[in-house]
């Protein structure tokens, strides 16, 4: 099962709700990363009568799927609508989405932004989890993408040096020059990195006895950094957040939760960037850039889960939300 994280902090900012205003306005809600439709469904029960039409994206086509199988009503009631695809693409898919009858003249008030994967991803033997280590190395979140490497490929093909970059850049992982070392002699010694349990061993023999001291456990970041580095997701998330500024009115939120410290840093820095009135080097006597303020942040910290959430999903133990505000 997958328990939405930060429900209520999340719906309130993305439904323009923190004024303690009992409703969303009528308008459009894009959530970015519909996975199971927990966010999206709160926030149609906070709409109640109200005309509001939430658009999910979802690279994951098996989500997708799901949610147009649980969610007929919605969808046949013109409150929602399912897109399989990746929330990089959201302004160009949104501009002509717009032109269709059922959103003329509607405004977009806000996109959000859950990032990372659901807890039923993990469940489905598709290498996201180390838990399952008889599953296929792939990781992809559209795993009909031939155009990508899987896991696998990657594993098997990526030069020591681009394997340690992606282990520590996304990984964030402090071991990753033995960690790639550790593959790239593994592969010599004629082993294939095809299940989950190949990767896993390596990984225990090379850094397990490291990470005794460690509350993480010592596969966490390696599979995090290979996951990232399959989907591109640091790509996805920029183009993602520039799309959903540029599509969102004035007056309407950007909302984003974010799981570990490179993702957060993305989102931190996208709203200080365009929270500012001018970009010049501080040693420039007068401003010569063009920039144009067009956000303000709310969230001047993070948002983080309460005790109280904690003790139902331990998955919101890294959480953090940041939201701001279209002014232009
Ligand atoms: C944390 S889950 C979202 C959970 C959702 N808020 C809920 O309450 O059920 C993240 C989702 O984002 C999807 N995802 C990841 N990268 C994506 C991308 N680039 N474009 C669209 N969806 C993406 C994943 O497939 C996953 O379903």
């Amino acid at each position: 099962m997958h328990i939405p994280v930060l429900l209520e902090e999340a719906v309130v900012l993305w439904g323009g709700l923190e004024g303690g205003e009992e409703r969303p306005q009528e308008g459009i809600y894009i959530d970015a990363t519909f996975g199971e439709g927990g966010h999206s469904m709160e926030l149609l029960k906070r709409a109640k009568e109200q005309k509001i039409k939430i658009i999910g994206f979802d690279l994951d086509k098996v989500r997708i799927k799901k949610g147009e199988e649980k969610y007929k009503e919605e969808i046949k009631n013109k409150k929602l609508y399912l897109i399989s695809q990746s929330f990089q693409n959201i302004q160009n898919a949104i501009e002509s989405l717009r032109k269709k009858e059922d959103f003329r003249g509607l405004p977009v008030l806000g996109v959000l932004f859950d990032l990372g994967f659901c807890s039923t991803q993990l469940e489905e033997g598709r290498g996201f989890s180390f838990s399952d280590k008889e599953a296929s190395l792939d990781m992809r979140f559209n795993s009909s993408d031939k155009e990508i490497l899987n896991a696998s490929e990657i594993l098997n093909s990526y030069s020591k040096e681009d394997l340690e970059k992606i282990i520590r850049e996304y990984g964030e992982e402090k071991f990753a020059r033995l960690i790639a070392g550790a593959v790239i002699k593994a592969r010599q010694e004629g082993e294939e990195f095809k299940k989950v349990g190949d990767l896993y061993q390596i990984l225990e023999k090379t850094v397990g006895r490291f990470y005794r001291k460690y509350h993480i456990h010592f596969a966490t970041r390696t599979f995090q950094g290979i996951r990232i580095a399959v989907n591109g997701e640091r790509e996805a998330i920029e183009k993602g957040l520039e799309g959903a500024k540029n599509i969102v009115s004035g007056g309407g939120n950007l909302v984003a939760i974010s799981f570990h410290s490179g993702e957060d840093r993305m989102v931190k820095q996208f709203f200080k960037l365009h929270s500012k009135e001018c970009i010049c080097p501080e040693n420039f006597p007068i401003c010569r850039c063009d920039h144009e303020r067009t956000l303000r942040i709310i969230t001047k910290k993070p948002i983080v889960a309460s005790k109280e959430e904690l003790l139902i999903n331990p998955r919101a133990r890294s959480a953090k939300l940041r939201a701001a505000q279209k002014i232009i």
